[in-house]
């Protein structure tokens, strides 16, 4: 991280008020209002969450002490005793949205399901007395690893109804990276599917998890349940693996909520980092169910009216806390949509909102950028009147990404609220409430109530207005995560030893460099470490690092991102090869495949270049600044004097782009 220099050059200065009738309906009506939200939990940050705890959450058994804050450790509502699922389904009930629809699913040939709060209560029960009947217990980890069906988020509901922790895997993601999942979170059994459709392609999902336990290479893995969706042949093994669809006809739908300790794992979600293999970040019950319900709430303002849409998948964090847990907590009627745009139909998504009426859609800005370049007929030749809110998600959106979306898609009616978060933080952190704060196109804005956010150097000292630095959170919340899963030394050093406070306060910081405007405004400026996002998807460096070495041709590879109009980032990778090989582009293609191989199809590089040499400092360490210099067609500056070889850089130069 020491050779990252945090700079901005955006200039940004248009201002967007909310509109007088979106705000006089809105949850958080003013400025005035988000200011005196924001500095009460500031003041009284306990008496802030406890309130809404109690207000917005169903418990079985109060808390005794709302937060418990070892640092880096957190504990929220501690000895308080409640269920997801029940806050998701059982408490609607009771009340007229019993029959709302609690799921609007699209699947991508063109089959929808719409699923009320009732059926999907029994659905998810069922599912859960099959998962007992199998043997998993409270505690025991499942593995989910399924295309955007509603058997999706029925299965993570029915594993937090019996208080098995899941860990849901991205269909992108190869046998592999499932193996090195299972094996990690020692999961006891699988959810899958036969395929999933992607692109008017048939993934075969089943024949990865095949692989990954081949050869008893995941031995923890004793079930696997398998949806039919594509109905493409699978193998079944006698004993091992069985149909969803069979065994939930022979359960029953009475299934009581497992009273869980607010405290007790609900889910790991693995997410990439500067070092090592994926972390398996962990968040528990309490604390992850109020961040995600409030954070809904208010950011998205949810109403009981409206049709919620986030486009994301649910094998990330977005599709954990803004498709299943905090919409359904609210009894909002949340969107799944199976397909992406693709050739055969890029107005897809427009298609789904028009259909439906979709009133606030939340995306990423990759997407935006490549609607963009599909032209503005798209969107124009459907109607999108319906939409009343909009919302990106997962890198900086650049002002002129910003403006069309407000333009075309908005109507110039919607506010956008830009939403900065993590897998880590387990819900939105800095973002506009869209009635409360003006928005400038670009920026996060300000910080949730509660959030107390903040730019400092690498002492924790604040930064001036508008200087670059790291961007630090100051005190728990509670949707933080709370470990790295059976590895709370590398939590601990993972995000909370870069920034070294002299006082020894405990800062959270998870790699993103940031500015502060003169309006309290944040610009997030992207991550400063070794983690780049090619289409939104978080990978670390290194493992495709890993990966590209694990072949026998590789004798070094460093992998940087670089610039991309729509992606935001390519991978770009560096690599030496072995005595025995040489340089060819039917090599390149191998590699390539490698890495699919070894990670998934989301890491596959963009660029291999074939290199004599890496730029090394005299310790040894790989000059990566320069590499990115190269890859983004930049001429190297600053000093170079410590390169072990000046000549490799030349030649690295040279040889550019020759080996694509
Ligand atoms: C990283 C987290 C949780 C959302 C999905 C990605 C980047 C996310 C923004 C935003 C600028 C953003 C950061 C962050 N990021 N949202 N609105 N503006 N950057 O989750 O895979 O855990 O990645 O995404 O760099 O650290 P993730």
């Amino acid at each position: 991280m020491s050779d990252v220099k945090i700079e901005s050059i955006l200039h940004e200065n248009r201002k967007f008020n909310p509109g007088a009738n979106f705000a006089e309906n809105a949850h958080i009506k003013s400025l005035a209002e988000y200011e005196a939200l924001y500095a009460q939990a500031e003041a009284d940050p306990l008496k802030f969450w406890a309130d809404l705890a109690e207000k917005e959450l169903h418990w079985f058994k109060k808390w005794d002490q709302v937060l418990d804050w070892q640092p880096p450790f957190a504990q929220w509502f501690v000895g308080g005793k409640l269920n997801i699922s029940y806050n998701c389904l059982d408490r609607h009930l009771t009340t007229w949205r019993r029959n709302k629809a609690a799921i609007i699913w699209e699947g991508e040939p063109g089959d929808s399901r719409i699923i009320t709060y009732d059926q999907l209560h029994r659905e998810v029960c069922q599912f859960a007395n099959v998962l007992k009947h199998l043997g998993i217990q409270k505690g025991d980890r499942v593995a989910i690893y399924m295309p955007m069906i509603p058997e999706a988020a029925i299965a993570m509901l029915a594993c937090a109804r019996i208080g098995a922790p899941h860990s849901v895997v991205f269909g992108g993601f190869s046998a592999e990276a499932l193996k090195d999942r299972f094996n990690d979170a020692q999961a006891k059994a699988v959810i899958t599917a036969d395929g999933g459709f992607r692109k008017d392609k048939v993934i075969a999902l089943k024949e990865q998890v095949d692989l990954a336990l081949a050869d008893n290479a995941s031995p923890t893995v004793e079930k696997v349940l398998v949806v039919e969706r594509t109905k493409e042949p699978i193998t079944m093994v006698e004993g091992r693996d069985f149909w969803w669809h069979e065994l939930q006809k022979q359960v029953s739908a009475d299934c009581q909520a497992e009273e869980m300790d607010s405290e007790d794992m609900l889910f790991i979600l693995y997410t990439s980092g500067s070092t090592g293999r994926p972390k398996g970040v962990v968040h528990t019950t309490g604390g992850y169910n109020l961040y995600t319900h409030i954070t809904s709430k208010w950011i998205f303002d949810l109403k009981d009216t409206d049709v919620f849409w986030c486009t994301a998948d649910i094998g990330w964090i977005t599709g954990h806390s803004y498709i299943v847990y905090g919409p359904l907590s609210n009894g909002a009627t949340t969107v799944m949509y199976e397909g992406v745009p693709r050739p055969s139909n890029l107005g897809c998504f427009w298609d789904v909102i028009e259909k439906y009426r979709v009133n606030i859609f939340y995306t990423a800005p990759t997407a935006i950028r490549s609607f963009i370049k599909m032209g503005e007929e798209i969107p124009n030749s459907r109607n999108l009147s319906s939409l009343r809110l909009l919302g990106t998600v997962g890198e900086p959106i650049n002002p002129e990404a910003w403006m069309w979306y407000h333009r075309v898609i908005g109507g110039e009616r919607c506010p956008i609220v830009d939403t900065w978060w993590q897998t880590e933080t387990g819900g939105v952190m800095i973002t506009p409430l869209p009635g409360a704060i003006p928005t400038k196109p670009g920026s996060a804005t300000r910080p949730f109530p509660g959030i107390i956010a903040d730019i400092v150097d690498l002492d924790g000292s604040p930064l001036a207005v508008n200087e670059g630095g790291y961007l630090v959170i100051k005190h728990p919340w509670p949707g933080m995560m709370r470990t790295v899963y059976n590895d709370p030394e590398r939590f601990r050093h993972s995000y909370w030893e870069h920034i070294h406070p002299i006082d020894g306060h405990y800062l959270y910081f998870a790699g993103d460099g940031s500015r502060k405007d003169e309006d309290g405004y944040f610009w997030v400026m992207g991550r400063v470490d070794d983690v780049i996002s090619v289409a939104g998807h978080r990978l670390g460096t290194m493992e495709i690092e890993s990966a590209l070495v694990s072949h026998p041709a590789v004798a070094e590879a460093a992998v940087v991102g670089c610039p991309d109009e729509i992606k935001g980032e390519e991978i770009y990778a560096f690599v030496t090869l072995e005595g025995d090989y040489a340089a060819s582009d039917s090599l390149v293609s191998e590699l390539k495949d490698h890495v699919v191989e070894e990670i998934g199809i989301i890491a596959r590089p963009k660029v291999i270049q074939f290199t004599d040499a890496l730029p090394k400092t005299r310790s040894g360490k790989i000059m990566r600044r320069h590499l990115r210099n190269i890859a983004a067609g930049k001429e190297i500056t600053g000093d170079i004097s410590t390169l072990e070889d000046m000549t490799v850089l030349d030649k690295l130069r040279g040889q550019e782009a020759k080996h694509h």
